[in-house]
């Protein structure tokens, strides 16, 4: 939620900076700013809207060239996306530009001081504050931007991460961080500050995760890192291990094509060397001892939007291959209800980003009673596996489109490995019905392929459902949580009225909605297995489509039972019960991507949302 960039070197900065915004602008996307320093001077330009908008106007009225600069795409929180409350803020005199991705909780007060000292705040939003201050603070720090910055910090509650450069301070870019993320890219001669190491990873793969509360000088000789006190700063270096072609849209119309298309990939890279020279599971991040994880007498699984339906599909998995009890609960939720945590509750949380706020707090307070936190995630370097117990890392690769795809297949298969190694553990689980779950697992790569081979009748039926009005999804046991995400998607990228529900629910109220030509997609569970379910779906299959809906069904390859009342059907490859999700999921983000595109609506960057939500 909103992304930063920053940038000291040899190159012009705003080129630099521009090229960062373009990546980082699934982050937010109401504005777009750039602050240069030429010889003494700081130039700026901001614009509402995309970052095209800020580019269009620098072609008709260029800045002067500088090799120090900064940017920022906003995703609005205080104050409307205008161009004057879009971000850099400079102060009064011209010579402080900062940019901010957070919320300064404490800025009304900040600001009523400020007005008081004579200082003029232009915009609406919490940042300004800080760019006042900061100019404030930068002679009685003997004008050291880093110290100005820390001072400040000191003064400042919430959450955020902020960027600034002075005029009197050439060559020099100053980093800060609290709750917000902030990376730090090392090069020759050169160094770079944004949200997310997408932004400088054209230039260099080295990368330093930044601590809580730190402040970063960047110079072009080199990085200091401190805490908000001066003190010793707390960092971790490492190298980024995928290039500028994984970010990169390939030849897709969107990333979020792409993004569909790589999930075999995806699914595949989580898998790998999983299994050590003994044949036994082996998940190498996860640092949490095995007596902890066999007292465990409860789990609970928290996590938001995407990452929340994968986190429901876990229970099934972790109930039924462990028999430990599992909790699933929404972030946002969580730590409100002064949930019962202990030292024996393992408690996992799931995260694409790892920076989602909910999640991270949820994560926190779990932390503070004594629990053990487990973070699956999918970006190296983020806040939340940093301060987990473990971190078992999704190998998505980089999800730039804000509806989440690859990542959350990514996420189920994090959530098997889990389950099983808890059973494995805990002896709920033989070694060898784990080898042939991974097994299982291990085919699911060449299962999604198929799916997305036969996608085209689902684009077609996409692009014919283009003027309803509302979809409804059904689904039972794991198809539930499908059935969710399938409504959640269209949501995001259509902009309709979607709703997931579990299909025993109909008859306690939503059946209520269905009427004439009413579109319904049905994730069918298996035949096979736990059959009463299969049967139960069928009926109301039938129960909906008596009263009218327009009935799309997903069902596996072989399920002759539900032929009769498909209008549509829509087949899926033969998988275990527990993993259908990994391929009935497909065809609701192929049905969603096409329906908005039929729509217009901009698929990458829908309107209102963000990828990363760095606010609670
Ligand atoms: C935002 C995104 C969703 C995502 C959710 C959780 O709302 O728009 O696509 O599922 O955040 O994100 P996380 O990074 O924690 O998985």
């Amino acid at each position: 939620m909103c992304g930063i960039v920053g940038y000291v070197g040899e190159k012009s900065a705003l080129d630099v900076v521009i090229e960062g915004l373009r990546r980082l602008e699934y982050r937010g996307y109401d504005s777009a700013g750039v602050a240069v320093l030429t010889d003494g001077v700081l130039v700026s330009d901001k614009r509402a809207g995309k970052l095209q908008n800020l580019e269009k106007a620098l072609q008709d009225t260029p800045l002067p060239v500088g090799k120090t600069g900064l940017g920022h795409t906003r995703w609005a929180t205080h104050g409307a996306p205008t161009d004057a409350n879009a971000h850099p803020h400079l102060d009064n005199a011209g010579k402080v530009a900062v940019v901010h991705n957070g919320i300064i909780e404490n800025f009304a007060a900040l600001r009523a001081e400020l007005a008081e000292r004579g200082h003029t705040l232009l915009s609406e939003t919490d940042t300004e504050v800080v760019t006042h201050l900061l100019a404030e603070q930068f002679e009685p720090s003997g004008r050291d931007l880093a110290e100005a910055m820390r001072r400040v910090c000191r003064r400042l509650e919430g959450a955020f991460t902020l960027v600034a450069v002075h005029a009197d301070a050439p060559d020099v870019v100053v980093g800060a961080r609290r709750n917000s993320p902030l990376v730090v890219g090392r090069g020759e001669g050169e160094n770079f500050l944004a949200s997310d190491v997408a932004a400088f990873i054209a230039h260099t793969r080295e990368a330093v995760e930044l601590g809580q509360d730190q402040v970063v000088e960047l110079r072009r000789e080199g990085v200091t890192i401190t805490d908000f006190a001066g003190g010793p700063g707390t960092f971790r270096e490492y190298h980024v291990d995928w290039d500028a072609s994984a970010a990169e849209k390939d030849g897709y119309d969107y990333f979020m094509l792409k993004e569909i298309a790589e999930q075999p990939k995806a699914v595949a890279d989580t898998l790998l060397g999983r299994i050590g020279a003994d044949g036994r599971l082996t998940l190498d991040e996860v640092r949490i001892p095995d007596q902890v994880l066999r007292e465990v007498d409860k789990v609970v699984i928290i996590a938001c939007g995407t990452s929340f339906h994968a986190a429901m599909i876990a229970k099934y998995a972790i109930e039924h291959w462990t028999r430990v009890p599992c909790e699933v609960e929404l972030a946002s939720e969580f730590r409100y209800r002064d949930p019962i945590l202990d030292r024996q509750t393992l408690v996992i949380t799931i995260s694409q980003s790892g920076e989602t706020m909910d999640t991270l707090m949820a994560q926190r307070h779990a932390r503070e009673q004594g629990a053990k936190v487990l973070a699956i995630c999918n970006t190296n370097g983020s806040t939340m596996p940093r301060e987990a117990d473990a971190v078992l890392y999704t190998h998505a690769g980089p999800e730039v489109a804000v509806a989440s795809t690859k990542a959350f297949l990514t996420q189920l298969v994090a959530c098997y490995l889990v389950a099983l190694y808890l059973g494995q553990t805990r002896g709920t689980k033989w070694g060898d019905e784990i080898t042939e779950v991974i097994e299982q697992l291990a085919a699911m790569p060449e299962q999604v392929d198929k799916v997305l081979d036969t996608m085209e009748p689902v684009r077609e039926l996409a692009r014919s459902l283009k003027d309803a009005t509302s979809v409804l999804f059904l689904g039972r046991h794991v198809g539930f949580p499908v059935a969710l995400e399938g409504a959640l998607k269209l949501k995001e990228l259509a902009y309709m009225h979607a709703e997931g529900f579990a299909a025993g629910e109909l008859k306690h109220g939503p059946i209520a909605l269905i009427e004439d030509g009413l579109p319904v997609v049905v994730v069918v569970p298996s035949p096979r297995g736990r059959s009463v379910l299969h049967d139960k779906i069928v009926s109301n299959i039938q129960e909906i489509r008596a009263r009218g809906a327009k009935t799309i069904v997903i069902a596996e390859e072989g399920d002759e039972a539900v032929v009769p009342y498909a209008d549509h059907l829509i087949r899926i490859p033969v998988t275990p019960v527990l993993l259908q999700p990994l391929v009935a999921t497909v065809p609701l983000q192929v049905f969603a991507c096409e329906l908005a595109t039929a729509k217009g609506h901009e698929v990458d960057q829908p309107r209102n949302l963000a990828k990363s939500v760095t606010v609670e």
